[in-house]
């Protein structure tokens, strides 16, 4: 498993679960306790090469985009390693959203109008020459979350397309600006593992991406997730396989960029149905450890099917009744820098809960009084994960794994998966008899 964050926990979890023995690069606290963490950081490809040859690995997985973006695969593959996940090529749908406009618009896949410009100044321009009117500033290139602008209007968007412009990163990731027409509706994650022809579609789920409660503040990586959702119902969710995944799976194959490993779509819920925002080459997290905790069938078998190019050969994947939550604790200042190194107590009294698994997300375990203690080393640090009979329940149990856990400036989002618990609610009193 390369990677270091909760998601990767989640994988080699589940992984350790259906029998496999795994090793996790560079890993973190977490990982360390369910197989062997490899002193190997994520972006050291020989490392990671020369590593998996000497423990024999069978399978690599590779959890986060800077690799897959990087070439890790194509360099796996060369050496005659089986590794899960897609190309460089593959991964540009993630790397590059002018590239992953151009496989929608083959796909003839729904998603925001848009348009792209090679300088700022044609940008300001083209701003100038129309309607003010709510548009989306994105640059083209990989940039930690950071590369997309939401604008209320022309004045916001020319501000951020000139902030792009002053940004040093922008001439290395961004040389491409696009601006793109403003979709509204709620935002659902659907993910598909596929080995490039055939797609296994995992069940729909919602993320919460700002810092507070009431999608407020500041645009994270995401602090919470719960799974079903109930904004997506089967309908919806055979139009989003039959409209957008599917056709891009073949748009990509047709562009002699196969791709193979887990396509995550990021989707509106417009009035005029489903439309892409984005789409990642990588599970989402905290989606990844959500839905590992509903996961019943192998996700070693599923993997392994992709890799060898035969997933139409296995049975579709059964999932455990009832629901999952998923709340991310973070330190003080994330989404901006962190002080690191704090001490985090209560991990075992939380894991004690019910339902509830621990994930880590950012922690590095130290040498302590009485044997080793995990401490915060980045900004989002858990990722407590809850399964029970309903969202509300399953929500329950999360926070009250969240309470037993400490450390100095910890905190969460307060009301993860309340967005769907109040939807059923609604949902349930419509469909009540008259008295
Ligand atoms: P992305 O990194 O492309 O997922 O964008 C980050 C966030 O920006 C998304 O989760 C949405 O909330 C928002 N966003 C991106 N594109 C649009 C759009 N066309 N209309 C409205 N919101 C958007
Ligand atoms: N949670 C959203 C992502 O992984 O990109």
């Amino acid at each position: 498993m390369v990677g270091s964050g909760a998601r990767e926990h989640a994988l080699a979890w589940k992984l350790a679960r259906d029998g496999a023995e795994v090793f996790t690069a560079p890993g973190n606290a977490g990982t360390a306790a369910v197989g062997e963490n490899l002193p190997v950081a994520a972006d050291d490809f020989p490392g990671l090469l020369a590593a998996a040859r000497k423990h024999a690995c069978e399978l690599t997985v590779v959890g986060p985009e800077a690799p897959l973006v990087g070439g890790i695969v194509d360099l796996f593959h060369r050496e005659g390693m089986r590794v899960f996940g897609p190309t460089a090529a593959a991964a540009r749908i993630e790397g590059s959203k002018a590239f992953c406009k151009q496989i929608l618009r083959r796909g003839d896949v729904p998603t925001a109008l848009h348009r792209e410009f090679r300088s700022a100044a044609g940008a300001v321009e083209y701003l100038e020459s129309r309607d003010d009117m709510p548009v989306v500033v994105k640059a083209d290139g990989l940039a930690a979350g950071k590369g997309v602008v939401v604008c209320a209007g022309r004045a916001e968007a020319v501000e951020a397309v000139n902030a792009l412009a002053r940004d040093p990163q922008f001439a290395v990731a961004a040389r491409t600006i696009l601006i793109e027409e403003r979709l509204d509706g709620p935002e659902v994650s659907v993910m598909a593992v596929t080995d490039g022809r055939t797609i296994v579609t995992l069940p729909p789920l919602q993320d919460h991406k700002a810092a507070h409660d009431g999608d407020v503040g500041p645009n994270t990586g995401g602090m919470g997730a719960y799974c079903p959702t109930p904004f997506v119902d089967a309908a919806t969710s055979a139009e989003i396989e039959a409209r957008i995944l599917v056709p891009t799976v073949h748009a990509m194959r047709r562009s002699n960029v196969p791709f193979h490993g887990v396509l995550f779509a990021g989707l509106m819920l417009t009035p005029q149905g489903p439309k892409v925002l984005e789409f990642n080459a990588r599970f989402g997290d905290p989606e990844c450890e959500t839905l590992m905790a509903l996961l019943d069938s192998s996700l070693l078998e599923i993997l392994d099917a992709a890799v060898d190019r035969r997933l139409e050969s296995i049975a579709v994947p059964t999932w455990r009744p009832g629901a999952a939550v998923t709340v991310v604790m973070a330190s003080e200042g994330y989404p901006g820098p962190v002080a690191k190194g704090r001490a985090i107590r209560g991990l075992d009294e939380a894991a004690a809960v019910d339902g509830v698994t621990v994930f880590h997300a950012a922690t590095r375990a130290v040498a302590g009084p009485d044997g080793p203690v995990a401490v915060n080393d980045g900004g989002r640090t858990l990722a407590v994960t809850a399964v029970g009979d309903s969202l509300a329940n399953a929500k329950r149990r999360a926070y009250s794994a969240v309470r037993c856990i400490r450390w100095d400036g910890a905190w969460c989002r307060k009301d993860i998966a309340d967005k769907g618990i109040d939807r059923e609610r609604i949902a349930a009193a419509a469909t009540e008899p008259e008295r």
